[in-house]
């Protein structure tokens, strides 16, 4: 059967390779520890799943939750007084907030909704592989912009030629940054509100780890620059703060235009989230926030170990101030691939290849810290060994 020309343009999802290939190995009796994937192995909260579980022994809940096509109101009422608390953005939640399947669903809708045939759509490089296939599902042109350690992983707008930004209808960011860790500050995100504003390009700024910062860096939110309504949305999720990525639960805020776009296609699209899982986010967003800060001590303790053990191998780094990911420059002489290559023929440890998203990501390995502390541990003495002279 021939399958629509589109999907030939868009290569296979990373994750679903390596997962092939780690699944392989263990088949093989090899004891494989991936520290490729952002995936946090460490339960839900107990007060979610209890909410999850009572509320889904009611009938009503049972039935197509489509009494409001933008996600329960109650849910969008909870986002709204989250974002008031955390950030100070005040959002409206009956037009400006809109419950998704996830953020990975909203980069999707984001380009139905805004982008027509040809137009091009500027995203990171390196940056989140799925906005690339978004942008190319949609049908819109992808057009990468550099984002470099010199400049602390932000694009620099002057450096986009103009004409290109004029054909440009959208773009996608994410900070705290997948895969570089890099956050953004408040004086970059004025200025993406106002190039935003001068080229018309809607701005769907990703922010899942919006929570995931370390001591000294503050939460910030895309909505907190000044007219950044105007120019675009920010998506959120409870995956990563909650340890709630296989619930698939996350909000759409800002530009009502948008939003009211955005619910369009997903009304044509799929019947909304499951009610329970919406009380089971609400009970989250009100009575979680502590577990998220135990997340980051945690991952900051796993992230001090990965440090040390790369010191000792010869590598060392700037850390990063977001995300629960290593942005790791691989030894001099060797190319991601290669390093990659060599630590899981050698040590069977996974990591993911920097040009795995985009060709600036070369020269680096993303490396995840939400393992077991036990398997992190292991990891990391294979590595010293195989690497240490
Ligand atoms: C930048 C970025 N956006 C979106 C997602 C997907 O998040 P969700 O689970 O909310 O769909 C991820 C997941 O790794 C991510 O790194």
């Amino acid at each position: 059967m021939k399958t629509a020309e589109k999907l030939t343009k868009i290569p296979p999802y990373l994750f679903m390779e390596l997962r092939k290939k780690i699944n392989k190995a263990k088949a093989d009796g090899i004891d494989v520890i991936s520290l490729a994937i952002g995936d946090p192995v460490e339960a839900t909260p107990d007060s979610i799943i209890d909410e999850l579980c009572a509320t889904s022994r009611d009938p009503l809940n049972h039935r197509y939750p489509i009494d409001e096509e933008k996600g329960m109101l109650a849910f969008r009422r909870e986002v709204a007084k989250w974002y008031e608390t955390r950030y100070g953005v005040t959002l409206n939640p009956e037009t400006e907030i809109l419950g998704l399947i996830g953020s990975k669903e909203g980069c999707h809708h984001f380009i139905i909704a805004r982008v027509n045939p040809e137009d091009i759509v500027l995203m990171t490089d390196p940056g989140y592989p799925a906005y690339r296939a978004s942008i190319l599902l949609g049908g819109g042109v992808p057009y990468n912009v550099p984002i470099l350690p010199q400049n602390g992983y932000l694009p620099v707008f002057e450096d986009i030629p103009p004409d290109v930004a004029q054909k440009a209808t959208a773009m996608f960011l994410n900070y705290p940054n997948n895969p570089t860790g890099a956050c953004a500050t408040m004086e970059f995100l004025n200025k993406l509100v106002e190039f935003a504003r001068t080229y018309d390009i809607a701005v769907c700024y990703d922010n899942p780890y919006s929570e995931i910062v370390f001591a000294g860096q503050q939460h910030i939110s895309f909505l907190m620059a000044k007219g950044a309504k105007d120019v675009g949305i920010e998506l959120n999720s409870l995956s990563k703060p909650f340890n709630m990525c296989g619930w698939r639960l996350g909000m759409a805020c800002g530009n009502p235009e948008l939003i009211a776009a955005i619910s369009k296609v997903k009304e044509n699209t799929d019947s909304g989230i499951f009610n329970p899982i919406q009380f089971a986010g609400i009970k989250a967003l009100q009575k979680e926030a502590l577990f998220v800060d135990k997340m980051i001590d945690l991952y900051g303790k796993r992230r001090e170990l990965a440090l040390k053990t790369l010191k000792k191998i010869g590598i060392e780094f700037n850390p990063p101030k977001g995300t629960f990911y290593l942005w790791v420059p691989v030894p001099k002489g060797m190319t991601s691939l290669e390093f990659t290559n060599r630590l899981f023929d050698k040590t069977a440890v996974v990591v993911a290849a920097g040009t795995a998203y985009g060709q600036y990501g070369e020269g680096f390995v993303r490396i995840s810290l939400t393992v077991p502390d036990a398997r992190l541990k292991e990891a990391m003495q294979r590595i010293e060994k195989e690497f240490k002279q």
